[in-house]
């Protein structure tokens, strides 16, 4: 038995000890009121202990491309960034790709991720990038849960050949079907992709998770064939719609039209704050929009919203650290959500709010009797958390602890 002493816990008041036993929460009790023969203690002093992060969106076969080939300087733009990709990715082989994917998985987990969603380029006769990633997947599953996308950065049709290497990558083993409806050549072959995902999702018994309206073409409203397929095969909850940056630019009376739309089809909504506010609004002058979807408006409609990192310096985004902390001080800016409640709520979008997109239904929540899997952050609740942007000091995964940090230590100041 190891006991974590003095924790605070979200939305809780008063400090708590939590016992594991092995690999499972065997109580959590308020401080100091169990007395059991511990192995081992650790005293968290008040520090704010919640579920571990949920990446539920980036693509870590990317990760650090931004200079394969030579980077050039260029409009930023989405479209130009899949461009630069395409030129690129030819040139990887699957040792490389795993070593990227290594290096952003240990960014991720030293700041306190054990879940990853990770959108894996299908576009490629090889498959190298979803060879290298169903290897990582397997060499790290007892630290790290990770979910792979069989994702078409060149389309399902635009890339000749993508619907079925979407399909190949389902019969090999991808978790998760993708698309991209956006970048198809018309509306009418982006619709066809949504449907033939919803096809593939319902064929492999799947999730799906599609790039979805990720511009400021109001024009681009693939998001309601995903609620229509949604609620009509029933996928339901087990489909998301990431980016929708599309949605900031739509009349307010067609967005309100769909919100209750969204919400009955039980789709889940993923933004990618500092992604998107950087790929966006590049066609614009001033006012330029902030290219991120209605957050605010889909909380208050009951949808499910996670946050995600999407890249971490590839030809979308030069930056990028795997801090998803970040996205919520970001998204919380950008969405307008910065009343108290939104604040304390604000964790929710890189924990449990990622859990339901990802569907994690073993055991996510911290409580008693699930695994022991959660993280401490070096601060004392939630508002001081996100303020500071607080780090993961540690990270616990099934009764085991995988990342340990010193808290920040003040070694010098004037007063
Ligand atoms: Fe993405």
């Amino acid at each position: 038995m190891k006991v974590y002493r003095n924790a605070k816990l979200r939305h809780k008041t008063g400090l708590f000890d939590i016992w594991v036993d092995n690999e499972t929460v065997h109580d959590i009790v308020p401080a100091g009121t169990l007395t059991l023969p511990a192995e081992e203690e650790k005293n968290l002093n008040g520090r704010l202990v919640c579920e571990p992060y949920v990446e539920s969106h980036i693509h870590l076969d990317y990760i650090h491309t931004a200079d394969v080939p030579k980077e050039e300087i260029g409009s930023g733009t989405l479209f130009e960034a899949i461009d630069k990709w395409s030129d690129s990715k030819s040139v990887l082989t699957v040792q490389d790709i795993k070593d990227r994917a290594y290096k952003g998985i240990k960014a991720e987990m030293r700041n306190g991720v054990q879940y990853i969603r990770t959108h894996v380029d299908v576009t490629d006769p090889n498959l190298t990038a979803l060879k290298a990633m169903l290897e990582v997947k397997e060499e790290v599953k007892d630290y790290l849960y990770l979910q792979l996308i069989a994702f078409p950065q060149e389309g399902y049709f635009a890339y000749k050949g993508g619907a079925e290497l979407v399909e190949e990558a389902l019969k090999m083993g991808a978790d998760v079907v993708g698309g991209i409806p956006h970048y198809e050549f018309t509306k009418e072959l982006g619709e066809k992709s949504v449907k033939k995902a919803f096809e593939l999702a319902v064929k492999y018994d799947r999730l799906l998770d599609i790039h979805c309206d990720e511009t400021d073409d109001a024009e681009s409203r693939f998001v309601e064939n995903i609620a229509a397929e949604a609620y009509y095969t029933g996928v339901g909850s087990r489909a998301t719609a990431s980016h929708t940056c599309a949605m900031s630019s739509y009349n307010n009376a067609y967005a309100f039209k769909m919100m209750s739309k969204f919400k009955k089809a039980g789709i889940n909504f993923v933004s990618c704050p500092t992604e998107n506010c950087y790929l966006q609004g590049r066609y614009d002058s001033y006012p330029r929009r902030r290219g991120i979807t209605r957050i605010d408006e889909l909380v208050e409609a009951g949808c499910n919203v996670s946050f995600a990192q999407d890249s971490i310096s590839d030809p979308w985004y030069p930056l990028g650290n795997g801090n998803l902390i970040h996205q919520v001080d970001f998204g919380l800016h950008l969405g307008h959500m910065m009343s108290m409640e939104q604040i304390q709520s604000g964790l929710d979008f890189i924990t449990i709010n990622g859990a339901k997109t990802l569907s994690i239904t073993d055991g996510y929540e911290l409580k008693k009797g699930n695994k022991a899997s959660f993280i401490v952050l070096d601060a004392s609740d939630e508002l001081t958390a996100i303020r500071e942007r607080a780090h993961v000091i540690l990270s616990v995964h099934n009764g085991k602890n995988i990342i340990e940090k010193k808290p920040e230590e003040i070694i010098k100041e004037p007063f």
